[in-house]
């Protein structure tokens, strides 16, 4: 770590690509590597925090493997993305921004992604599962622990 006064005037891109590639090589941020990083480009430790913290696509905890993300936007929710949501939690034994001991699973509220025609929607990495009922979500559930 350099004495505050060799700090650099933060380079929003930089620090942002540092991070984005900790998050690659990761799935999440370790404390160490946001240390590094914040050295290497000469910036405050807080910057890099305050940039992770701003975006939700960065983590500090280790994620699973596949991300679920429930839409609680309010299309999905008036037709049971709460139930869903609850569900879930029931089913894999976790809350909300956790990750399933054997990380497979980590389960993420999120707003509403554009799918509304389909809702309630849960999405699982990059596809979308739409007009879900509860007796579907084990289905769900399933095709991602067999990959
Ligand atoms: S409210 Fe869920 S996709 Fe729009």
């Amino acid at each position: 770590m350099l004495p505050s006064q060799h700090y650099r005037q933060p380079d929003a891109g930089a620090v942002l690509s540092a991070l984005h590639d900790i998050n690659t090589r990761h799935g999440y941020l370790p404390a160490a590597e946001v240390r590094r990083a914040a050295s290497d480009l000469a910036v405050p430790l807080s910057v890099m925090y305050s940039a992770a913290t701003f975006y939700a696509l960065f983590s500090f905890k280790p994620c699973g493997k596949h991300k679920l993300q429930v839409c609680e936007g309010t299309a999905c929710y008036v037709k049971g993305a709460a139930e869903l949501l609850t569900k879930l939690q029931s089913e894999l034994g976790i809350q909300i921004d956790e990750t399933t001991e054997d990380l497979l699973f980590t389960l993420k509220r999120v707003r509403c992604v554009g799918s509304c025609g389909l809702a309630p929607i849960v999405r699982v990495d990059d596809e979308t599962f739409g007009r879900l009922t509860l007796d579907d979500l084990e289905s769900v559930l399933a095709k991602f622990r067999n990959q």
